[in-house]
């Protein structure tokens, strides 16, 4: 299906600072729209990024049919701008919605759509090492209408933020705490989709974390709350006793697309990964053994993002320095090696985008 075009007439770019970059902050010039009624996807646009409007009864609003996806495209050279892993991105969005019974997305459009909307908007790609265009795919139910039953309608959109790292805290460590009261997501729910209702859901015990000085919440388990999961912004690892270790995805964890290029890594680098349950008392019994070496979260959003502090029911551990650990410093350089293009990609995980 062609994309229709409408180009914007007043670049924003000018109000942008490169050098000040704020996460999600700022929207470039153009996004991506198409309406799903009757059955169909219909004629897909891209326009100058705006307000949309909608009726109060949109049921989205009420009930919660909204899913996201979180991508990068990387400045390559003047002529090639990186997109990773899309395909990947496109499976995610599109399990996402059939958990969600919302409609599926093809992948010729949703590439297409990516690629001309990064051709139109490629001066809004940061060219700084560390920072990228944040992509934002995004869909969510528009039939007006109360009754709580699946959608009609659906509107998708694809919008655009240029980006710097995405804590506060930048490449030093984040501060994390489990939550004794609350949980993220049970098998059977909806936790390995990326729902916005589970970000919504998990943001009273994101802030009862913050105003206790710690960066995110360290989820466990909601039946046992014992186990690892994740962080909600990215997926967890762990270095100890020689290995890698990570929560198996299970239904519970969001099936991260950095995780997996960290799994990939590491186990071309030799290193032992196990995709496990991995409870909290494990990991303290590790770091008090002194076998537990690092621990970093991976997701598009924070890339590697070192942790340097756990707390669990008033137990803190510290792993013993203030910067990142030298195997999360390895991995961040080679994700992002090759998602600059400047390391060789040797799994096709790189979507060159050639500029006109
Ligand atoms: C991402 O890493 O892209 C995310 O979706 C995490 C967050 C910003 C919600």
């Amino acid at each position: 299906m062609k994309i229709n075009i409408t180009k914007s007439a007043n670049s924003k770019i000018s109000e942008l600072d490169f050098d000040n970059l704020e996460f999600g902050r700022i929207f470039s010039d153009h996004m991506f729209e198409m309406s799903y009624q009757n059955g169909v996807w219909k004629q897909p646009e891209i326009k100058p990024y705006a307000p949309i409007t909608f009726e109060p009864s949109m049921m989205a609003l009420h009930y919660g049919q909204a899913i996201f996806e979180g991508m990068k495209a990387y400045f390559a050279d003047d002529k090639t701008i990186h997109l990773f892993r899309p395909k990947d991105h496109h499976k995610r969005l599109n399990n996402s919605a059939r958990r969600l019974c919302m409609p599926e997305i093809e992948e010729s459009v949703f590439i297409e759509g990516l690629e001309e909307l990064l051709k139109l908007d490629s001066a809004w790609v940061p060219r700084k090492h560390g920072h990228a265009l944040y992509i934002r795919p995004l869909m969510f139910a528009s039939e007006e209408y109360l009754a709580a039953k699946v959608s009609a309608e659906y509107q998708f959109y694809i919008i655009t933020s240029p980006v710097a790292a995405y804590y506060s805290e930048g490449f030093n460590p984040v501060s994390l705490t489990t939550s004794e009261n609350f949980v993220r997501a049970v098998k059977g729910g909806t936790g390995e989709a990326k729902a916005a209702g589970n970000y919504g859901g998990s943001f009273l015990p994101a802030k009862k974390a913050q105003e206790k000085g710690y960066t995110q919440v360290l989820w466990l388990d909601a039946v046992e709350h014992k186990y690892v999961e994740e962080v909600g912004t990215m997926n967890i690892f762990f270095l100890m006793d020689g290995k890698l270790i990570t929560p198996q995805l299970q239904g519970t964890v969001l099936p991260g697309i950095t995780r997996r290029s960290v799994i990939t890594l590491a186990k071309e680098w030799g290193l032992e990964v196990e995709e496990r349950q991995i409870s909290i008392d494990e990991v303290f019994d590790a770091h008090k053994n002194g076998i537990l070496k690092e621990v970093f979260g991976a997701g598009t959003a924070a890339v590697i993002s070192p942790v340097g502090h756990i707390n669990h029911q008033g137990e803190s551990i510290t792993l013993d320095r203030d910067k990142i650990g030298p195997f999360a410093k390895k991995m961040f350089d080679a994700i992002t090696g090759i998602q600059y293009g400047k390391v060789e990609d040797k799994y096709g995980w790189t979507h060159p985008v050639k500029l006109p």
